[in-house]
């Protein structure tokens, strides 16, 4: 059955309902993030006022409240068979909501203020930027800065890089009642993860990795989940895959490209190793890569089989894919079947910042979200674009006054949606 777009869209929509869950302490600041996956806008000036805050947080201080365990019988590894595991991963997935549009995890990039907007815009579950395990656990001014959090932010996945398990079990510790996975990241390709011999390197060494995901499936209170890449060899993508499970996993994000296919823009994702990840497994698997608009949602969802879709380099550009948006580039060939959204990347951004003012992050995430978001209207005026890399202290004033110059120089560029896709969010975030 092929589905309509806009009843697709609302019934996930009224579908992803998460239980309430506790507030969290929101942050200060840190520079110790890990650069990485970094890509296309022009380097801005290397300042360490990027680093900061964008404003003070003392107000949004909250201490967490006790939290049910999503598994009130003990840790979901603890003790059960596969059987038992694995439908204890689809109970909890189940009171989640089975969120099927999510938000990819990217350092600098899917933090909360940027969370919330794609929430708003239909994203039904995030994941945080990567964190370091040892750095955060060693670091008080790291876990402050680059993890935050608030009510409103759920369901959410928390993940971690790392290749010690008992220092990962010690990070995840801390965070495990603001979230509702524990997320391992075996898929990270970059020099920088080589060399901190984690992400997709560990590919190399699975005992380790299996030793990674007992430890927290043992010993925590909320699911573990894994996101990996595939191997080149499918069947060695599966054994993989049901070790992960074996072990304790008890959800798999798959991104459907190989450690060295480094290059999303131009390589497609494998969505039929995706597939056969997902047949040969009994926990809920979602699906990574080639989500650009909501047709591919609907297609990589029939394709795979797959419990739900990640999109991460799409949503920089426009958060507001999930509700059915999508840029001038996704309507070629079918112009005459969309139509001007009545929404901009420039109104997005005006919304993204407020969320900051409400939501401090350093200022170098924000200024990553103004390349992303503007970058087509950049390219129509780079002196605008010039204006915003000379500037080393940011403030919102400044922020708020480019946007507006851009608007002034008489520049829109519409989002489009497709004639069936009309859906009206409102300002608290509903589609109506
Ligand atoms: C800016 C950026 C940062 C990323 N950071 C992370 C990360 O912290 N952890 C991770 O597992 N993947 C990270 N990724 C990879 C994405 O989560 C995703 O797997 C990849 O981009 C493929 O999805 P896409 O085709 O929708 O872009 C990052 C990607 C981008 C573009």
């Amino acid at each position: 059955m092929k589905l309509k777009p806009y009843g697709f869209i609302l019934s996930l929509f009224s579908a992803a309902k998460a239980p309430p869950k506790p507030a969290m302490a929101a942050p200060s600041l840190a520079q110790t993030s890990a650069n990485f996956h970094t890509s296309a806008p022009p380097e801005p000036p290397q300042d360490l006022d990027d680093d900061l805050l964008c404003s003070d947080p003392q107000a949004q201080g909250r201490e967490p409240t006790d939290d049910a365990s999503p598994f009130p019988n003990g840790s979901p590894g603890r003790c059960l068979s596969a059987g038992s595991r694995a439908e204890r991963a689809w109970a909890h997935w189940a009171e989640l909501g089975r969120p099927k549009l999510i938000v990819a995890p990217m350092v600098d990039n899917s933090e909360l203020p940027f969370r919330m907007l794609c929430r708003k815009y239909g994203a039904e579950a995030a994941y945080t930027p990567m964190l370091h395990s040892r750095i955060f656990t060693e670091t008080e001014k790291y876990r402050s800065t680059e993890f935050t959090t608030c009510k409103e932010d759920r369901p959410l996945f928390v993940q971690f890089c790392a290749n010690d398990p008992d220092i990962l079990l010690e990070a995840a510790q801390r965070v495990e009642s603001y979230c509702d996975y524990i997320d391992i990241n075996l898929g990270c390709p970059q020099r920088i993860a080589r060399r901190g011999n984690y992400g997709a390197f560990l590919m190399d060494n699975l005992p380790l990795v299996k030793s990674l995901v007992q430890k927290l499936a043992l010993n925590l209170n909320v699911p573990v989940s894994c996101k990996i890449r595939v191997f080149p060899k499918l069947e060695d993508t599966l054994n993989y895959a049901r070790m992960l499970e074996e072990a304790g996993c008890s959800l798999l994000a798959v991104h459907g490209r190989t450690r060295d296919e480094k290059d999303g823009k131009k390589i497609r994702a494998d969505w039929l190793a995706i597939k056969a990840v997902k047949n040969a497994l009994s926990i809920p698997v979602l699906a990574n890569g080639n989500i650009r608009h909501m047709d591919d949602v609907e297609s990589c969802l029939k394709e795979t089989g797959a419990d739900g879709v990640l999109s991460a380099e799409t949503l920089l550009e426009n958060p507001a894919l999930f509700a059915g948006y999508r840029t001038a580039d996704w309507i070629v060939g079918s112009e005459e079947s969309h139509k001007d959204g009545h929404l901009d990347q420039a109104e997005l951004l005006v919304e993204y910042l407020k969320f900051c003012e409400k939501y401090p992050v350093p200022w170098r995430m924000i200024r990553s979200h103004m390349h992303k978001m503007l970058g087509d209207w950049f390219k129509i005026h780079p002196q605008v674009r010039d204006e915003l890399n000379a500037q080393s202290k940011l403030t919102f004033e400044f922020l708020y006054g480019l946007v507006d110059k851009l608007k002034d120089l008489g520049l829109r560029i519409p989002l489009y949606i497709k004639d069936e896709d009309v859906v009206r969010i409102s300002a608290n975030g509903s589609a109506t």
